[in-house]
């Protein structure tokens, strides 16, 4: 027995039979990595049968759609844990954020139920409990997290703050010459990789935890990683600072005359440009890598390990 008081106690992931939700996403492949490189035999929930060749040959794909139920049935047969970063974020497929986020989850777990799975990691969104009320993605989500922890299923709600992908808009509109903020652009945010964030969630699978709140190893304000954005593109900044109550009005107005699908991402966006959105921070990868690689065209590889200051 070790006598190590840092020794690692969680049990092992080592042949657990995992099902991945939402894995071909972001998260969701990164997970898939994490999960194989921890041992696990892993079982993809695909919605297109092409989709299962973008994973490695010993990942079992499952093709089913999460908002017809009944092509779901025998996913989770012979499955000890569920990971779902199954949801809604560019995608423009006319179904809403509860047919997605909410039912689509919520035929997972009633399956997950059915089959006896012994745990359920959800990805849910940093502070959204306080933003069910005001953004459809989190009333959305929240409703399944009420569901969840209502459930049998033992299970853990992961809330991380915002993916380097998402971070990755600000490298788009510095790539266009200007960068457009909420506010004074002095809220503070600590982004994590798909990488750090998968490691979390694999984590709290293995620990006895009900809720983890995860960011990365970096606390920006937004202006700073405006400024990275630039940097990363060689270009001088030019940020450009709108109103937030402009904002919040033009968002107001755009819920009540545009879809789901056009309103609810600029809504999301900005109820998180305005709000702190720090959380515990977590893993290695930093954000100015990311923007190098992405700016140099070398797809997701998050390796670079430079250190931004705040401000
Ligand atoms: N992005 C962020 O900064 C952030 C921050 C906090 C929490 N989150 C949450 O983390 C989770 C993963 O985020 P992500 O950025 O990795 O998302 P992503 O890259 O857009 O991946 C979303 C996944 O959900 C699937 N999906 C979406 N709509 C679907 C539908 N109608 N039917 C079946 N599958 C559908 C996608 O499948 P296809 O590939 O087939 O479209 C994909 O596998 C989400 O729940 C998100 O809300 C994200």
């Amino acid at each position: 027995m070790s006598t190590d008081p840092q020794a690692d106690t969680s049990p092992s992931m080592q042949g657990q039979r995992v099902l991945v939700a939402g894995a071909t996403g972001y998260l969701g492949r990164n997970l898939v990595s994490a999960l194989l490189d921890a041992g696990c035999r892993v079982r993809v929930l695909v919605r297109r049968p092409e989709q299962a060749d973008t994973f490695p040959g010993e990942v079992d794909a499952f093709v089913g759609q999460v908002t017809d139920p009944a092509t779901l049935t025998g996913v989770t047969d012979e499955i000890d844990m569920v990971f779902s970063a199954l949801g809604i974020t560019r995608q423009r497929d006319g179904v809403k954020y509860l047919d997605v986020d909410y039912r689509g989850n919520l035929a997972l777990l009633h399956l997950a139920e059915q089959t006896g799975v012994a745990r359920f990691v959800y990805v849910s969104l940093l502070h959204g409990r306080d933003l069910r009320n005001s953004v459809r993605l989190a009333t959305a989500k929240e409703k399944f997290v009420d569901a969840l922890t209502a459930s049998s299923v033992p299970s853990v709600v992961v809330r991380p703050t915002g993916y380097f992908s998402d971070m990755g808009e600000f490298l788009t509109m510095a790539g266009r010459g200007v960068v457009s903020l909420i506010g004074d652009g002095q809220l503070r945010i600590n982004p994590i990789s798909g990488r750090d964030a998968a490691a979390a969630c694999v984590d709290a699978a293995r620990s006895a935890a009900t809720e983890v709140q995860v960011g990365g190893p970096d606390v920006y304000t937004y202006e700073a990683i405006a400024r990275a954005a630039f940097a990363a593109h060689r270009g001088a900044p030019r940020i450009r600072h709108l109103p937030r109550g402009l904002a919040v009005a033009a968002v107001w107005v755009l819920a009540h005359c545009t879809p789901e699908h056009v309103y609810g991402p600029l809504q999301f966006l900005i109820a998180v440009m305005t709000h702190e959105m720090t959380a515990p921070p977590t893993g290695s990868d930093h954000l100015t890598g990311y923007f190098a690689q992405q700016s140099a065209g070398a797809g997701e590889s998050v390796t670079a390990h430079d250190a931004p200051t705040v401000g």
